[in-house]
């Protein structure tokens, strides 16, 4: 379910929502008095049922994003014949803002009051209990058929299954071939030189500006080499900048190492793109060259790499022969080498290769969030422990939910020091792509009862 942007603020409101529950001796003394001064309550209440706005005290005090109406009752409370209710229904809330459904499957829809308990001081409201979503989850069912998820969890730390990325047999879907282990041996051939690769030479989150250390030359694109879209694929942006890490790039992480020249008689390189484009550039390239220098029409290819399957050099007879000889070398020497190092490519009936979508995921958790940034104090492989190790691209190198639970379980007991482990810490209930815009209704005086 799509989240919404949390704010530093509503982060630092996570307060016990158990606090007024606890047992604490000026509580007691106030239950005794109650009970104690029955007459004075009595006299009290029907004070309140003759006065002007027929309301009880207020059972505590309203949450912080409420509070500035909080001493505004019938905002919230349904009144019947000017006589205050304790009910509240959902259209009080939806006036002020949406709450959109959770799943269209789900069996019933709870109040938006028996999860968003208010009175209970300063907290944050939407830090629901788990009973809120173990009441459905224990035992999941729907509307007609069989729930897609697993229908029994009951808490973070003992109740709840494995991811299913990293459940057994949960295959990495991405074809761009890469060796982790490779790239990060100690003295790797760099660019200039041997390197030491670091992960965030490759994966830094979204939002950081450095310079990539192994990006290609900047090169304004000519209308020869306009970017298909196949290659500028969108990615669902992240509420929050830097929670995800930023789409691996041929130019930004790898084109510095993996360069795809063609032959000397040119100092740039092919462009990264269809190779329907590249066959169009090579054309153009050769044809031009050999415009310029006519006298080269027996000359061969000045190719980098041995060219596979090939024979001995066929010398041309006339321009068109050559350009189609030079152009026909290129491409076997890049679809059939330097392309191919990195991607699958399938090759069709008399025309060019296909290229397989690259399918890196930009997101394994689909039914969860994740944020790097609120885990930036740990090293990488505290988590990805087999990224260092990874010879596949098929290895999924992600953690398993042990490794979060280490971190993430309930309070047992209060000295018992731990990350949020309620569901809501992970896992959104509203489904916010479907919320609905509201329109203001009340005015400053209604609101603050002025
Ligand atoms: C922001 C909305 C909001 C405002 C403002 C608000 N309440 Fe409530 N109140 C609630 C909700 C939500 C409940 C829980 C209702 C339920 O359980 O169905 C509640 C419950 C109550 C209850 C029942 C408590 C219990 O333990 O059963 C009383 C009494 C009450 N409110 C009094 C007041 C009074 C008096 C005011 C004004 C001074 C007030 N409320 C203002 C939202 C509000
Ligand atoms: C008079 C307008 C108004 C009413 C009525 C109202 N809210 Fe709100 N609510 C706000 C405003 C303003 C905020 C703070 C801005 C925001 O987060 O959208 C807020 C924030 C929230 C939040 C997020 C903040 C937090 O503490 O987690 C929740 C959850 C919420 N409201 C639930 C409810 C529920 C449930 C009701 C009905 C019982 C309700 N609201 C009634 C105006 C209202
Ligand atoms: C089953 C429990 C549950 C019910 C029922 C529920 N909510 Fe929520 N609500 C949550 C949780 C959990 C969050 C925090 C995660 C999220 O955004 O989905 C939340 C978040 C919110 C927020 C925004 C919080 C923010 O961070 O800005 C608002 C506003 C809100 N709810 C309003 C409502 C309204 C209005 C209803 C009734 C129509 C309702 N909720 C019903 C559990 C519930
Ligand atoms: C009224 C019952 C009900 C409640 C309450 C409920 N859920 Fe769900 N939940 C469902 C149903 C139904 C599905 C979809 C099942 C299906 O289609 O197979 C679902 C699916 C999910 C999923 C997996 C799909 C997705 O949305 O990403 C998550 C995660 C989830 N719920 C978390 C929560 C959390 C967290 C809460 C408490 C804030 C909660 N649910 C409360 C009924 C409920
Ligand atoms: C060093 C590895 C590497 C080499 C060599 C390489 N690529 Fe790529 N290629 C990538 C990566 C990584 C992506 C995915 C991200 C991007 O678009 O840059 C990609 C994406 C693509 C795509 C888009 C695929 C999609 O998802 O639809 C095409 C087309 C493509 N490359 C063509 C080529 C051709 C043709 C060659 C040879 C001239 C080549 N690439 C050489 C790494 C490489
Ligand atoms: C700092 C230079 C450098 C960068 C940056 C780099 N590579 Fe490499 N890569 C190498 C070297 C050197 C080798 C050959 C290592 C060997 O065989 O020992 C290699 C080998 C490979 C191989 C063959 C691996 C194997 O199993 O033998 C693939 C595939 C590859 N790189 C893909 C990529 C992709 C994709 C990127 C960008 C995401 C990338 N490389 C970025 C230097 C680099
Ligand atoms: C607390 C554990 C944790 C730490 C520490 C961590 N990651 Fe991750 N990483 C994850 C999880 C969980 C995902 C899956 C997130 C998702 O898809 O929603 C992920 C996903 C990724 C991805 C896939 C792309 C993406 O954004 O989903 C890359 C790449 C990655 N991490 C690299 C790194 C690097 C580099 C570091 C060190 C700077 C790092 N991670 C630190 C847990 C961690
Ligand atoms: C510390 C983080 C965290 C907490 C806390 C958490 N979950 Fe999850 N949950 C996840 C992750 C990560 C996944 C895997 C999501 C995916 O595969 O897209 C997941 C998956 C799920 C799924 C989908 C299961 C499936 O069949 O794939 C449901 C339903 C779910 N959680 C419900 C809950 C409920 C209910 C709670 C509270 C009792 C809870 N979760 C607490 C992280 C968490
Ligand atoms: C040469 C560039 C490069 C370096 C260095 C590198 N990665 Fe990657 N990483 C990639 C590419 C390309 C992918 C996508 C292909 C794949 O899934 O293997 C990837 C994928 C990942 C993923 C996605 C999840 C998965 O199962 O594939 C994680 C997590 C990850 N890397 C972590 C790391 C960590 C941790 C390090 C440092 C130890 C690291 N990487 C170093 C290029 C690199
Ligand atoms: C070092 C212990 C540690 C580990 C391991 C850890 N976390 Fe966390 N996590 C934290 C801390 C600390 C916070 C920030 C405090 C908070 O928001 O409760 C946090 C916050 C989060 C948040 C809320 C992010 C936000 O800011 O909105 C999610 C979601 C989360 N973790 C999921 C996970 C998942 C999934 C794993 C396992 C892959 C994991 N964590 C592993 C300590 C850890």
């Amino acid at each position: 379910v799509a989240r919404q942007k949390r704010t530093t603020k509503s982060l630092a409101q996570r307060i016990d929502v158990n606090y007024l529950q606890r047992p604490h001796p000026f509580r007691r003394w106030r239950m005794i008095c109650a009970i104690a001064v029955p007459s004075v309550a009595l006299l009290w209440g029907g004070g309140v049922a003759l006065g002007k706005h027929s309301r009880p005290a207020s059972p505590g005090p309203v949450s912080a994003s409420h509070a500035v109406f909080g001493s505004r009752c019938e905002v919230c409370h349904q009144s019947r014949a000017g006589f205050f209710h304790r009910e509240v229904k959902d259209d009080k809330c939806l006036a002020c803002h949406d709450g959109p459904v959770h799943h269209a499957t789900q069996a019933f829809t709870p109040a938006c009051a028996s999860c968003h308990t208010e009175h209970r001081a300063a907290m944050r409201l939407a830090s629901v209990g788990d009973a809120d979503c173990v009441r459905c989850h224990a035992q999941l069912t729907v509307r007609s058929g069989r729930p897609q998820f697993e229908p029994a969890i009951r808490n973070f730390v003992g109740g709840h299954p494995e991811f299913r990325a990293t459940r057994a047999g949960f295959r990495d879907p991405g074809t761009i071939k890469l060796n982790h282990k490779v790239h990060m041996k100690p003295g790797l051939k760099g660019p200039n030189g041997p390197v030491d690769m670091q992960c965030d030479d490759c994966h830094r989150a979204q939002g950081d500006d450095r310079p990539w250390p192994y990006a290609g030359p900047v090169t304004t694109p000519t209308s020869a080499q306009v970017v298909p879209a196949a290659l500028t694929g969108s990615i669902p942006p992240h509420p929050r900048p830097g929670a995800r890490m930023s789409p691996i790039q041929y130019k930004q992480q790898c084109a510095a190492c993996h360069t795809l020249q063609f032959d000397r008689r040119f100092n740039q390189e092919a462009p990264h793109d269809t190779p329907d484009v590249i066959h169009r550039f090579l054309l153009q390239k050769y044809s031009d060259y050999i415009a310029q220098h006519p006298g080269e029409v027996r000359s061969t290819g000045l190719n980098l790499q041995r060219i596979p399957q090939q024979a001995s050099p066929v010398i041309a007879r006339n321009r068109d022969e050559w350009i189609q000889l030079r152009v026909a070398e290129a491409e076997t020497l890049l679809w059939q080498k330097t392309c191919k190092e990195c991607h699958q490519l399938r090759a069709q009936q008399g025309g060019l290769p296909a290229v397989a979508k690259s399918s890196i995921p930009a997101r394994w958790f689909l039914h969860a969030n994740f944020d790097h940034r609120s885990h930036r104090m740990l090293d990488c492989l505290s988590c990805h422990a087999r990224a260092a190790s990874s010879e596949e691209t098929s290895d999924v190198l992600l953690p398993g939910i042990a490794v979060c639970q280490r971190c993430h379980r309930s309070q047992q007991s209060p000295g018992d020091n731990f990350a949020e482990a309620r569901c809501f810490e992970c896992h959104s209930y509203h489904n916010w792509k479907d919320a609905k815009p509201t329109k203001g209704r009340y005015t400053l005086p209604q609101l603050l009862g002025e």
